[in-house]
Order: structure tokens, then sequence, then C-alpha cells
């Protein structure tokens, strides 16, 4: 039994500790390393900072000590690091008296108190995904500011996609940081690790170095600026569009008036088909509201010109004349002013306006459209008609041949992020972007799924397991034993019993998040959690959490990230990962 002097616990006999053959002991629980090299004992902590593997099966020459698995070097005496960039190991003062061994675990272990900066600093230039979630998992123990570290992700992001992205890439970056911070918000510390290493390695890469962009020298007004960004982005020529946003930024006073420009020029009716333009618009509009000009600058000016003005080729003859209808329509939308009353007493025909979104026709599809917004149906409402009427197909598409997820997720997170033009760049540019969600549920024309009406309640309620944990558990054992013909209707019993679904779709989350395609599913996930109350008069909001659970069981594969977690967890927490290697 250890006994304890001065803070120092007696952990073994001088003469149990011989030169080449380390000795593991246990100190409060935590596996404490003791080597004798050169005539004097040292204690470490036994977990190498690399990935846990006991130290005691390393070696030690001239005062290096090697892990025998990945062969990651420390300075026995001070922990320093010699392999990667602040992986320090933990070392305790260590005093022999009497003929024993006494340790002192204290709280001197940790060699710096900004290792997490630094872990994160070298995970995001490395993309090594456990080295950022090592970071994460310490930041979140220590209740380091999220600010602080967002701050330092978005302005390597920035420099990252100015330097290494091309000219048609970086959205999808964009995406996993913003999805990634806002699903985490939906949890409790541990259970954010996941989506926050998600958010942190969307933005990882390299990051070079770039003269700075220099503002046009004066005369410059604004009018010229939007007109010229207008045209570079019909020409394609995102070099110019960036000199201009960044000239505008210089110039002051006209940062409200760039992100509805951004929103208008991505709605523009030549890059009918381009899905991703609403998306990452809308995400580089909430990577404004939560950094400010200040700290995005970078991101935004580079990344917005790239979409604006990236490659496309020549429209083929359906998109044309899909195009040209689209431009037709222009007359109706000039009448329909930012600012028009909410519609939300206007009759609205939302059967008869899905089955024309999903008629398969391009006349039929927009002209749904187009007579909504005539009749002055709100932009909230056509939303979350879209929303739902997306959900609704994730929850009956056909499994037994290609279900057709992506174009299934993708008709519900473009709806959604229809409420953010609205919000950013008003209802104008909104209803354009409306012909853009019309244009996906359009394209996927070839699913095999039949309508019906979405303005009844999905079944009436029925008793069910009187313990709602219980009936969660069961939903989320089907998702982890990939039961696809069952996880539909567990979820519906589940919802038909009266419980809210809120616990539900946080356990669904979960789920997803721990698995393999965790990543892939992120932006959905989001997506829901915000419809999920943005829907909560709809009598179908259901199928938003039917169609997430099938979704997630199909694509279900592997739990690498789940373990990782855990791992990076234990780190954090200062528990031993070694018990996994000796027991
Ligand atoms: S080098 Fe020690 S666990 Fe990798």
């Amino acid at each position: 039994m250890a006994t304890e002097q001065n803070g120092f616990v007696r952990v073994a006999g001088t003469d149990e500790v011989v030169d080449g053959k380390p000795k593991a002991v246990k100190v409060e629980g935590r596996s404490i390393a003791l080597f004798r090299h050169n005539g004097s004992i040292h204690a470490t902590d036994n977990q190498c900072p690399h990935m846990g593997y006991p130290l005691t099966r390393g070696r030690v020459r001239n005062g290096v000590l090697t892990c025998d698995w990945h062969g990651w070097s420390y300075d026995l005496g001070g922990g320093g690091c010699f392999t990667g960039g602040c992986d320090d190991l933990e070392t305790f003062p260590v005093e022999e008296r009497n003929g024993d061994v006494y340790v002192s675990v204290g709280d001197g272990g940790s060699k710096r108190s900004d290792a997490h900066f630094l872990l994160l600093k070298e995970g995001l230039y490395s993309t090594d995904q456990w080295t950022i979630s090592k970071a994460v998992a310490i930041m979140l123990a220590r209740g380091v500011s999220e600010g602080d570290t967002l701050n330092l992700i978005i302005r390597h992001g920035g420099r990252h996609i100015a330097t290494e992205r091309g000219a048609n890439d970086g959205g999808g970056e964009v995406a996993d940081f913003v999805n990634g911070i806002k699903v985490a918000r939906q949890y409790e510390t541990d259970d954010r690790i996941i989506p926050l290493t998600f958010a942190a390695h969307g933005l990882s890469g390299r990051a070079g170095d770039r003269p700075s962009i220099q503002r046009l020298p004066d005369p410059v007004t604004w009018e010229k600026l939007e007109g010229w960004i207008r045209v570079f982005s019909k020409d394609k020529k995102w070099e110019g569009i960036e000199k201009c946003l960044i000239t505008a930024r210089r110039m002051g006073g006209h940062d409200q008036e760039i992100l509805p420009l951004l929103f208008e020029c991505a709605m523009a009716p030549h890059f009918l088909g381009n899905s991703n333009n609403l998306l990452n618009i809308g995400y580089i509009a909430e990577v404004l509201e939560e950094f400010g000009w200040d700290e995005a600058e970078e991101l935004v000016c580079n990344l917005s010109a790239k979409i604006l003005g990236q490659e496309r080729g020549l429209p083929d003859e359906i998109r044309q004349s899909a195009i040209d209808q689209f431009i037709a329509d222009t007359a109706t939308l000039d009448a329909l002013a930012d600012g028009q009353a909410d519609g939300s007493t206007v009759a609205f025909d939302e059967d008869a306006f899905a089955e024309g979104l999903v008629s398969g026709e391009i006349g039929p599809t927009f002209g749904a459209v187009t007579q909504a917004l005539t009749d002055g149906v709100s932009i909230d409402r056509i939303v979350t008609t879209m929303v739902v009427l997306a959900a609704d197909r994730m929850a009956r598409t056909p499994v037994n041949m290609n279900p057709g997820w992506g174009g299934l997720v993708r008709e519900m997170m473009m709806a959604s992020a229809v409420r953010k033009a609205q919000r950013f760049a008003g209802s104008r540019v909104a209803a354009q972007a409306l012909y853009h969600v019309a244009w996906q549920f359009y394209g996927d024309r070839w699913l095999n799924i039949t309508h019906r009406p979405l303005s009844e309640s999905r079944g009436s309620l029925q008793p069910g397991s009187a313990d709602e944990s219980e009936a969660i558990e069961s939903v989320l054992s089907s998702i982890e034993k990939i039961q696809i013909r069952e996880i539909g209707r567990q979820t519906r019993d589940y919802l038909r019993s009266g419980y809210s679904g809120d616990a539900l779709l946080r356990g669904l989350g979960l789920v997803i998040l721990k698995d393999d395609n965790g990543r892939n599913i992120l932006s959905t996930l989001r997506t829901i959690f915000d419809e999920w109350t943005l829907c909560a008069d709809h009598p179908s909001r259901n199928q938003l959490l039917v169609g997430l659970a099938r979704w997630a069981t199909d694509s279900r594969r592997a739990t690498g990230s789940q373990s990782a977690a855990a791992t990076a967890l234990r780190f954090a927490k200062g528990q031993t990962a070694v018990d996994l290697y000796e027991s």
C-alpha cells in the first residue's frame, strides 16, 4: 500500500527499479513508468502522448526514451518531445529515501499551458485527425474559450483555402466547419468532441504564404464594384471578384451590402444546376455572422470569389430550356418586393404545390414555385413545405435499389438554405433561390417515390412503450445493427407514442457522429436540428426523424470515430489507456 509524505507517494523499493527494466506503478489510478538510467530513477506518464502505448515497453538511450510503437522520442528527464511538435511527456519528481522510491504526481506533469493550441496548430497543418481530436478534447477538458479556438481555425482556414484550394474548391471545407460548430452546440461537453473535430478538420491542410491583395486605386465607387463583380461572375474570373471585394472592404462603409450581392450573384439563372452555390454562400454568411469581417475576411473574400467565378460548362438542352424559363419568370419575381407581408394568412394549396414540384416535368415544377410566389405565399411557408417534402421522400424512398440519398438530402439542405438567403439577402434573392431548389427536385425525378399528401399527419397517436429511453434505445439499436427494414417502423412507433422526438434526435445525432460515415451526414444532421424546430407546426414534421434514421442506417459502416473520440477523452481527463494494452 502506498504511503504519502509531502505529496510524495511511495511507489516501489529502490531495488525494484532496475536499469533496462522499466517498471509500471499505479498512483491515484494513473499508470506511472519508472526508469533507472545512469544511476537515477525517473518517473513519467506511462501513456505515450502520441497514441497511448505503454512507455515501459519502450527503450532508453542517452537519456532519450523511445516508444516502441511508432517510435516517438522524449527527453526522459524533462519530457520534451523530439517527434511531435508539442506532445510533451509528463514527468514527475522522484525521491529515493531509505530504500524506497517516492513520486509526486501533483499537477506538475503538464509541460505547457498552451499545449492544446500548439497541438491544434499542428493538427491543422498536418490534417491529422487524431492530433486535432486530442487538441479539442484537451480544450474542452480545460474549459478553454471556444471563441479563441474557433478564431484560430478560421484564420488558418482562410489562408489554407486562399493558397491551397483551386478555383472550384473550398466550399465543402467550410460546410464541415460551420456544421460541426452548429451540431456541437446541440450537445454537452464530451459529446461535442466529434463535431468540433469535424469542424477543425474541415479547414485543416497546408497553408502557404501570399502577398496581401491590394485595393484598386481611386476613383472607385461601390456602384462600380458591384457592377464589376456581376460581370466577373458571368465571365468566370474569380481573381477580379476577390480584388473588388477587398477594395470594398478597404473603402469601408459597404460591409452590409456585400453579402446580399454574393447571394444575388450565386443565385443567377446561369448557375442553375450548381446546387453547391446556395449551400456554400449560406455557410459563408454564417461564418461572417459568427466571426465578423476582421477574423474572416480572407476566407470570405477568397472563397466567395472562387464560388462566383467558378468554371462551369455549357448547359445541355434541358438545362438551357429551364434557364430560359427561370429568366422568363423574373418578371414575376420582380413584383416581389423585399419586406412583403409575411404571407402566413394567404391560402396555400400545399399538396398541389408539392405535387407540381415532384411532377418530373420542368414546367409544372417551376410553375408550382411561380404560382405560390404570385399568390403571395410567404417564402418561409414554401421552404417548410419543401423541407418536409424532402424528409417525407427520405422516409419512403425504397432501399432495394439506389435510394438516392445524395439528391434527397440536397433537396432538404438547399430548401433550408433559402431561409438564410432570405435572412441575409432579402425576399427577392430568396425567391430566386427557390428555383434552384426546384431544379434539384426536378433532377431527382428518376427516384421511384410515389407522391402522397403532406397536409395530413402521419398516423395517429398509439400507446407504445411506456418508457421513452427504452423506445429510443430500440431505434438506436436498429441503426447499430443496420436493420434498414425495421428502422422506419420503429421510429414511427416511437413518435406515435406521443414523445416529443427531441431526445431521439439527439440520440440519433450521437450514433451518426460516432460512425465513420458521420462526416458525410453532418450537414444533413445540422439541417434537421434546425428544421426540427422551424417545422414544429407541420403535421408531417416527424418524417424528418424517420428520414434521418433510415439514411443513417442505410449508410452505416464502421465506428472508428467513436474509438478515436473515446481515447482522446481519456487523454484529456488524464485517465490511462495503458490498461487497454496490459489487460
Ligand atoms: S509512438 Fe507511442 S503510441 Fe505512437
